[in-house]
């Protein structure tokens, strides 16, 4: 496993067990791409790897050679100006206003281990044989500019992880107005993109398209990764699917704007990229300073996307989340919003509590309301002293009581807002984000906190940690309801405005960083208007998110399914609610929403002392099951059966590491009647082992399990009273257990 240099030739080849990638010095000093899939034997050189052929028009570097064009070869890190007609990967503007750049390698390095990335989330190593670790280094004389690519190779995960860090080394000023993680060149485009794309209360549909010629591309220029796009997206083989064939997944490890596409030529190669989003983007660089590039992991899976899809959930649990939760059981938890919104008083929530406590629910979340004169959502954000009127004990006595009931106390923080009507904007209204000549876009009646600024994100972590010091406070859920809208800081120069995009979100990382720290046993569970800023980036600092604010058990289903292409069961918040449900006003029964719910960070959002002793024992039942069977759910191997985007049912499993036991979940939809016969075909059993199945007097090998399926027949054509008939939006478990 490593980086093989062949110093004769430049070639780097990146290998472990299961991929290759491969890039070389080109003859003009620039870097090529000449592979990039599953392992292949090396050796010193692959010069016909870089193809090169002469083109009309093209434009070519050397003189008298007419095969040598930018436009056509395969690049590594494609710069603007110098004959490559697609997009680069970068973008320099010196003081003349020229735009043209052109880095040449000058050396390498190769280190055990994997760097960490200064104020960024980034994935790391606990120890150095995991990984090793890539430096190339580029100059562009003329510039003054050296550009290091960085490139790490795991040990164990099929995955390169990128990045690029840009310095400026010449007394001349420039500035960087594109900066990708990632490019790669890829020799033909007979892929399927695939990405999650959705909207607030449906985050992370499946989204599926053939590549065509020309651009596509998700993005975000919201200021946050959004509802509306996640930053990823799979290449996939025409004739992959779940379980066979190639992929190729790109995440990005950022929580804020950002841009990933795929730009097929017209000679049919692709070229890959994903990074901040050009868009409001200028960072200028002085002489020594730098600029380091959010990181990109790429996955390469020849077991289709469930096997690209496995790759990220491990290495995204084990080496993107950290800290103390990493690895624990998650407490289940009861968050008082949909059950009393903002009208609720120290009895009403200390009620819900004592009845979670009862049926065996571990933490009590206090959600928004608790603060300030906060009766809505019109004022009160960034004043964060407990509202007395409602809480005569603060949060200090709320915490104190649900503390002496034997469960955990949480609490709800915006940190990044405030509102017009709060003591905090009447102090300091420079410290919102926007142009103080012109009325600024209120989201959801509030205003953005300037985090490009220290002493904003000072303040506000001084505030939060009072809070957290002064009471038994053992989990925060950190919200953010706006898009960034009006981006100005106030008070700053003409330059610095290019750069208060990324400063934002590198100043939400700041104050995580900070409270992280100071507070190392607290779980933090990331949230953004539901979804709207679940990323890898919040995954470094928040091990579990909040995965969408529709609560509806049936909407859920595909909702996690989409997430599941990336983000691990243990980072998937899932809250079981009240029926009729508050967004889609459907009635999925409490058995159903339940059997979503387990594949994630398990709770509720109702309140418990509405539910009729029958539910309560259900909900009983549920908290077992859940305390029993978490550590098994959250660190199985997950496995997507059937699409919720496709069919009228869907189902995925979860199968223990060593294949001794799955769970299977099927979730219907709409009940057909007198439908045809149905087998579901499991994955990842040992083929050799005999499982028996939870809800059937049979036995069977695994291969049949998985070559033949699992039988789900409706056992009569819809009539009443048969045991198989369940209805709409229904769910059930299955277990398989090799036998003995
Ligand atoms: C949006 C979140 O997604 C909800 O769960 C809730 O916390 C509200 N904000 C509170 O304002």
């Amino acid at each position: 496993m490593g980086v093989i240099v062949h110093e004769t030739t430049g070639v780097f080849h990146l290998c472990n067990d299961q991929i290759s990638y491969m890039i070389r010095k080109m003859p003009n000093g620039q870097l090529g791409q000449l592979y990039y899939g599953s392992r292949i034997r090396d050796r010193e050189d692959f010069p016909h790897l870089l193809e090169r052929a002469h083109r009309d028009m093209a434009p070519c570097v050397f003189p008298g050679d007419t095969t040598f064009s930018l436009e056509h070869l395969k690049q590594e890190y494609p710069a603007f100006g110098t004959g490559d007609m697609r997009y680069p990967a970068y973008e320099i503007c010196r003081e003349n206003g020229s735009r043209i750049s052109s880095f040449c390698y000058r050396g390498y390095r190769v280190r055990p281990g994997k760097p960490e990335l200064c104020g960024l989330p980034a994935v790391y190593v606990e120890s150095e044989d995991e990984a090793e670790t890539l430096e190339i280094a580029l100059e562009d004389p003329v510039i003054g500019g050296k550009l290091t690519l960085l490139y790490t190779i795991f040990e164990e995960f099929p995955v390169i992880v990128r990045s690029a860090r840009f310095e400026n080394g010449q007394d001349l000023p420039w500035e960087l107005t594109r900066a990708m993680s990632i490019s790669l060149d890829l020799p033909d485009c007979r892929y399927e993109m695939l990405d999650l794309a959705g909207a607030s209360l449906r985050e992370r549909y499946v989204d599926l398209h053939r590549l065509h010629p020309g651009v596509q591309s998700i993005h975000s220029m919201r200021g946050h990764s959004s509802h509306q796009f996640n930053p990823f997206l799979a290449l996939k083989r025409e004739n992959a699917d779940e379980h066979t064939g190639e992929v190729i997944g790109l995440s990005l490890v950022y929580s804020g704007n950002f841009l990933a596409q795929a730009e097929v030529d017209t000679m049919g190669t692709l070229r890959v990229m994903a990074g901040i989003h050009p868009e409001g983007f200028c960072w200028p660089l002085k002489k020594g300073e730098e600029f380091q590039t959010p990181e990109a992991v790429l996955v390469y899976s020849d077991q289709g996307l469930n096997g690209m899809s496995q790759v990220y959930h491990k290495l995204y649990r084990t080496r993107l989340a950290r800290g103390h939760w990493r690895d624990r059981e998650r407490p289940i938890l009861v968050n008082n919003w949909e059950a009393t919104y903002m009208k609720f008083t120290e009895e009403s929530i200390y009620a819900i509590a004592k009845k979670a406590g009862e049926l065996g629910i571990e933490l009590f979340v206090l959600d928004d309301g608790w603060f300030g004169k906060r009766e809505d959502d019109t004022s009160s954000l960034g004043d964060w002293t407990p509202n007395r009127k409602k809480l005569p004990g603060g949060i200090a006595g709320i915490a104190r009581s649900v503390t002496k009931l034997g469960m955990q106390f949480g609490l709800w923080f915006e940190p990044e807002m405030v509102s017009p009507k709060s003591e905090l904007y009447e102090a300091h209204p420079d410290w919102v984000l926007g142009s103080s000549d012109r009325e600024i876009c209120r989201g959801r009646h509030q205003y953005v906190l300037d985090f490009s600024k220290d002493e904003v994100v000072n303040y506000i972590g001084e505030r939060m940690e009072d809070i957290l010091r002064e009471s038994p406070v053992s989990y925060v859920k950190w919200d953010m309801n706006r898009s960034i809208s009006d981006l100005f800081s106030v008070g700053r120069d003409r330059e610095h405005q290019g750069t208060v995009y990324h400063r934002q979100i590198l100043g939400v990382y700041r104050l995580y960083d900070r409270l992280t720290k100071a507070f190392p046993q607290v779980l933090f569970e990331s949230c953004a208007s539901g979804g709207g800023r679940f990323d890898p980036g919040m995954l470094f600092y928040a091990p579990q998110g909040w995965l969408s604010d529709d609560t509806d058990g049936a909407e859920r289903v595909k909702i996690q399914y989409g997430t599941s292409y990336v983000y691990p069961v243990s980072s998937m918040g899932n809250h079981v609610s009240a029926v009729p449900n508050h967004q889609t006003f459907r009635s999925v029964p409490l058995a159903a929403r339940a059997i979503c719910a387990y594949f994630g960070a398990f709770g509720y959002e109702l309140d418990l002392n509405l539910l009729t002793e029958e539910e309560q024992g259900q909900v009983r039942e549920q908290v077992r099951f859940v305390k029993e069977h978490r550590r098994f759910l959250h660190t199985g191997i997950f496995y997507r059966l059937r699409s919720p985007f496709e069919e009228k049912e869907a189902a995925w499993m979860v199968v223990s590491e060593d294949r001794k036991k799955a769970l299977v979940a099927v979730f219907r939809f709409r009940q057909p009647v007198n439908r045809g016969y149905d087998r579901l075909r499991l994955a990842g059993l040992c083929p050799e082992w005999e499982y028996e199945i939870s809800d059937r007097d049979y036995c069977c090998f695994g291969d049949e399990l998985m070559q033949v399926g699992l039988i789900l027949s409706d056992r009569a054509s819809g009539v009443l009273n048969s045991e198989t008939v369940q209805g709409d939006d229904t769910a059930r478990l299955i277990w398989v257990r090799t036998v003995g």
